[in-house]
Parts: structure tokens; C-alpha cells; sequence
């Protein structure tokens, strides 16, 4: 498939990398056609990574995986050409960390509200789907990498087929096991992960190890 991955730190490379793996073709997204990390990204990984800006991407792909800066997604969503993104799967990764006031960040978007939340609302015809955005971003693409599997990775959405593409295209296809797919519910359940950051940011802060996860034992 062909697939726009937003973002051109950590998560963006990891991701788009794995999908390149997997056979697909990325066009990685930034504010510039040219960024330097995008480039790597392309030197990197060969003919089936393009490099272009958010816009671009968004154009390219069949589906956007969205690993930007929670804070700046809204904005840089409406970079992108309306009929871009309408009836697409936007597989939201980012969460919505506020740095202004130092370490550890604080969440923009919280309580009543959340970061997938505020972008399915003001951009109802993309299929929102949130998921692996509480862990690092090493374990979202090998989940095998710790305890051979045994942690757990969550959706939230509306759209019971995007979930479904999502868990099927991604999911699986990055190692994660049925059992350990966690489907929410709607969009309004994104709360529950992007408030398990601080949490997530307090273990990692506790420990300085940033490859763990959460798992729900019944
Ligand atoms: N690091 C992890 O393991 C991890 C785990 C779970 C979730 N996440 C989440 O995944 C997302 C990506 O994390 P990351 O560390 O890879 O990258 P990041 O530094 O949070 O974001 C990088 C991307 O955001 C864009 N960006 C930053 N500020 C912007 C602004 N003011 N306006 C428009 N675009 C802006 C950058 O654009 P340019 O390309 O133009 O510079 C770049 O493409 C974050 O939301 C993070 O919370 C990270």
C-alpha cells in the first residue's frame, strides 16, 4: 500500500521503517519538502520511502499515520487539502504533551476532552483510530521484544471497520497478537490512553528505562 507517515522524529522513522519492511511504500511528512531527517529517512531505506510535506503525504496515502507533536497535529491537519483526508484512516499515535512549563510536560487536552477527540470533531470525515500511543515506539513496531508479546497495545475509534483495518494493516502486521488488542470503544475513550502518560512518564522518569509496557491482567 502506499502510506503517509506524519512526522520526522523517532516514532516517524520507526514506523515508517517497519512499514517499508513490511513492503509497503511511505512518504514521510514534515512542514518542509526537504527536511534533512526526511531525507535520511529516504537514504536510509530506499526506492519505497518519498519524502514530502505534510500536504504530499497526505495526498499519497492510501492511510496517514500521524507521529507528530500532539499540539501542532490540528494545526498541520489543516495544511493538508480537505478531500486529501476525507474517508481516511488517520492512525493517531501522538499524544498531546505540553512542554512550555518544563519536564515533566503536561497534557494540553485532558479530563473531558482528548488530542483524538478534538481532531475527529473538527475533522469529522477522517476515520480517527488512536492506538500504541502509550509506549515507546521501539515496542510498537516489536512488541516480541519484551516478555516474548505478553503487554498490551489499545484502539479508540468510531468507525468499527477502520479499528478492524487498523488491527488487521498495522497491528498484526507489526507483531501484536489478538489477545493483547484492547478495543476501547469510541474516540472519547483516546482519555484513558492520553492520560496514561503521566504515568507512563513518571516510570520512565523512576526507572530511566523507556522499553516497558502496560499490561491488564484479569
Ligand atoms: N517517542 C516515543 O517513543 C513516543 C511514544 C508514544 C507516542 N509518542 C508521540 O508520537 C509523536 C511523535 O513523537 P516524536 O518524538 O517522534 O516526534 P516529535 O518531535 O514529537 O514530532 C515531530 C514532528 O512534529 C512536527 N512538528 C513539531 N512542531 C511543530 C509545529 N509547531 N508545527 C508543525 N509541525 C510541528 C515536526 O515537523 P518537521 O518535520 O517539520 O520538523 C515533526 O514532523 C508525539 O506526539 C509523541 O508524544 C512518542
Amino acid at each position: 500500500m502506499k502510506i503517509a507517515v506524519w512526522g520526522t522524529g523517532m516514532v516517524g522513522d520507526t514506523i515508517g521503517s517497519r512499514l517499508i519492511e513490511l513492503g509497503h511504500e511511505v512518504m514521510m511528512g514534515s512542514r518542509s519538502a526537504t527536511n534533512e531527517k526526511a531525507a535520511e529517512f529516504v537514504k536510509k531505506n530506499g526506492s519505497k520511502a518519498l519524502q514530502g510535506t505534510f500536504a504530499d503525504a497526505a495526498a499519497f496515502g492510501e492511510y496517514i499515520v500521524n507521529c507528530t507533536h500532539g499540539v501542532a497535529t490540528l494545526s498541520i491537519l489543516e495544511s493538508a487539502q480537505a478531500t486529501d483526508l476525507t474517508g481516511k484512516v488517520f492512525v493517531d499515535i501522538s499524544n498531546p504533551l505540553d512542554f512550555s512549563k518544563g519536564m515533566p510536560p503536561t497534557l494540553s487536552v485532558v479530563n473531558t476532552s482528548s488530542l483524538a477527540e478534538e481532531i475527529q470533531a473538527t475533522f469529522p470525515d477522517l476515520k480517527v483510530v488512536k492506538t500504541l500511543n502509550t509506549m515507546w515506539c521501539g515496542l510498537m513496531v516489536n512488541p516480541v521484544m519484551l516478555a516474548n508479546g505478553d503487554h498490551d497495545v489499545f484502539l479508540s475509534g468510531n468507525d468499527a471497520d477502520a479499528k478492524a483495518f487498523v488491527t488487521e494493516h498495522v497491528l498484526k502486521a507489526f507483531g501484536w497478537a489478538d489477545e493483547h488488542i484492547y478495543d476501547l470503544g469510541d474516540v472519547t475513550t483516546a482519555r484513558g490512553t492520553e492520560m496514561l502518560l503521566p504515568l507512563w512518564l513518571r516510570v520512565w522518569g523512576a526507572t530511566g528505562v523507556g522499553a516497558f509496557n502496560f499490561k491488564i491482567v484479569k
